[in-house]
């Protein structure tokens, strides 16, 4: 790895440039960035286009659709935390034929990469979602969100059991086109995620998105009531992110070969950079957008900088760093007037004042 990047010109003249190539392979697709957006916090990426240009992005991860046109759960569904926020949405959407005609073809339209989450109550379902999506075309992977209840098993959620994980993933896999990348979107609230991994990998998932939500509740102290209609809801933001590593670091280091999706709390650059030195090949950002709608686009560009600041000259070249034996060297930094400012911690809940539902 040489330490230095240098712009073309005059030899005498040249700089090392500030940033490092942001370009990473993830299941055979080559993006410009690891930068991601995570389901459920962009849409299908037409809100954020206003901010930025989404084409930039690795990709677009699209909120979770369902066969069927739904509603989600009733109000109020969202919660503030400290340093994060907890929400029941429950999985509202317009289905996936509305989905195909209307926001897969503005993606497709806008140039954008796409990777389209699914979701199902019964194994069935995600086998049909599959199929609709064979049928369109027009993206390039599947995130299986199996973070829902199975109502074929008494609401046990998809995520928890190795068994269904792996059902659904294998159905996913049988009626999708065979070259089409399948990620397999884990939840944390499970005793082994390793266990699960190690389930849906040999069901045929291609890679992993780690992590959904945990689930939590609040308690509104005036009425003595929980405050989410729902009872209880996914907790992101902040708050997560320790945990989130602690799930890619486990899964990269029992499969170093297996790409991850890893997310979980990332507002900064450097947070990214610790996903990838995890393990994880790209990093989806959620919580965040929701009072910075340019944070996909800012984190790029942070994490540009700080990888280069450590001396590499490509992102690729820092995933899964942190697991190395104790005998290969850091890279001498480059230079560190080009890192930037550390991230704000939060826990002050006026950094979380967006909440509106
Ligand atoms: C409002 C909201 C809606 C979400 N909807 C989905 C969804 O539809 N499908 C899914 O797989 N994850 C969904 N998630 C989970 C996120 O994709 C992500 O896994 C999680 O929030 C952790 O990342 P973060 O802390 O950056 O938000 C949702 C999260 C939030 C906050």
């Amino acid at each position: 790895m040489s330490a230095a990047v240098v712009t073309g010109g005059d030899p005498d003249r040249r700089q090392p440039t500030e940033h490092a190539d942001t370009g990473v392979e993830l299941a055979g697709i080559d993006l410009p960035s690891p930068i991601l957006t995570a389901s459920g916090c962009a849409a299908a990426g037409r809100e954020l286009d206003a901010f930025f240009d989404i084409t930039e992005l690795g990709a677009i991860v699209t909120k979770s659709i369902m066969l069927k046109p739904r509603a989600g759960r009733a109000t109020p569904r969202m919660s503030e935390t400290p340093s994060g926020m907890l929400n029941s949405i429950g999985l509202q959407g317009p289905g996936i034929d509305a989905f195909i005609e209307n926001d897969l073809t503005w993606l497709n339209e806008r140039g954008a990469r796409t990777i389209v989450s699914i979701a199902g109550e019964t194994v069935e379902e995600y086998g049909r979602l599959a199929a609709k999506l064979r049928s369109s075309g027009g993206f390039d992977a599947i995130e299986v969100n199996i973070s829902c209840p199975n109502v074929a098993d008494r609401g046990q959620v998809f995520a928890c059991r190795a068994e269904s994980a792996a059902q659904v993933v294998q159905t996913v896999r049988r009626s999708s086109d065979s070259r089409i990348p399948i990620f397999a979107k884990l939840s944390p609230d499970v005793t082994d995620i390793v266990e699960i991994a190690d389930a849906v990998i040999r069901a045929g998932a291609t890679g992993l998105s780690l992590i959904n939500t945990l689930l939590g509740l609040v308690i509104d102290t005036t009425t003595m009531r929980p405050t989410l209609a729902g009872t209880t809801g996914g907790l992101s933001g902040p708050a997560i992110r320790p945990v989130a590593l602690r799930c890619v670091w486990q899964v990269h280091q029992a499969f170093p070969t297996i790409p991850i999706i890893g997310m979980g709390g990332i507002r900064s650059g450097r947070d990214a950079l610790e996903f990838l030195l995890a393990g994880a090949t790209a990093v989806s950002v959620g919580t965040a957008v929701f009072h910075d709608p340019s944070a996909p686009s800012r984190i790029h560009t942070e994490l540009a900088r700080e990888v280069r600041a450590r001396g590499f000259d490509r992102v690729q070249d820092v995933i899964g760093f942190a697991h190395r034996a104790d005998d290969r060297d850091v890279p001498s930094p480059a230079s560190t007037q080009h890192t930037t400012p550390a991230p704000q911690e939060t826990s002050s809940l006026e950094d979380w004042d967006f909440i509106t539902e």
